[in-house]
């Protein structure tokens, strides 16, 4: 089983956004477990609005994940999708130890990557494999790579010593609109240009989770 942690520091990176619809793709790959850490419940409010039998939710708190988790591996799944509070780096650090990798979304600007050192230390401290994406970033214009606050986030992070993966997820309304409908976005919108984005990320994150040890 591999275990996906979503963790940044910061509120309002996209966490439970990258969750939502990273999980559905991932259901493809194999079975796939959601896990719930944030008492908000953002992720466990989509699924309750959602239709399709998967993938499955649980909530949990850092006592209960480790049972959870091997209870699912016991279970065949194949991916856990774990998302994460902001602002509590016990519970961070206690999931963090147990992921095979944390992806840190990151939003293009000052703030977030104010946040990122702290997630950076932590997971140098534990040894932990990381990978930051740049999250709700400017949509790319035909035939542009990369806009300059996104090459600019980049190499900050670079700096920072943090892996930062290829391409970006931009900010598209069509990310929101699926989750109130609980849906995710290759399902509400298949041929668009945000579901290219989150499979290039569920790719780009699945090979790379595939070449690291399986933990939990
Ligand atoms: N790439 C994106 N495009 C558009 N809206 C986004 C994107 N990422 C996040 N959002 C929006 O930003 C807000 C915060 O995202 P959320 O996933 O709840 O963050 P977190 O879980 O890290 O607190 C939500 O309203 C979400 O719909
Ligand atoms: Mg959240």
């Amino acid at each position: 089983m591999h275990v996906i942690l979503i963790a940044a520091q910061k509120g309002g990176a996209g966490k439970s956004t990258l969750a939502a619809h990273l999980s559905t793709l991932a259901d493809r790959d194999g079975k796939t477990l959601l896990i719930d850490t944030d008492p908000q419940g953002s992720l466990s409010s989509w699924r309750g609005r959602r239709e399709a039998p998967t993938p499955h939710l649980t909530r949990a708190n850092a006592q209960a994940v480790p049972e959870v988790l091997s209870t699912a591996r016991r279970e065949g799944v194949a991916w856990a999708v774990i998302d994460s509070p902001p602002h509590n780096s016990s519970l961070i650090s206690t999931l963090m130890s147990r992921a095979t990798l944390t992806l840190v979304p990151v939003r293009p600007g000052p703030f977030d990557l104010d946040a990122v050192g702290a997630t950076l230390a932590m997971a140098r401290s534990l040894k932990a494999p990381i990978a930051c994406i740049i999250n709700a970033a400017p949509p790319l214009m035909r035939g542009e790579r990369q806009t300059s606050a996104v090459a600019e986030t980049r190499a900050v992070l670079t700096s920072l010593g943090a892996p930062v993966l290829p391409g970006q997820v931009s900010q598209r309304a069509s990310l929101s609109h699926a989750l109130i409908s609980g849906q995710s976005v290759d399902e509400y919108d298949p041929h668009g240009r945000a579901t290219a984005e989150m499979v290039a990320l569920w790719q780009t994150t699945s090979e790379l989770a595939r070449t690291l040890p399986r933990h939990a």
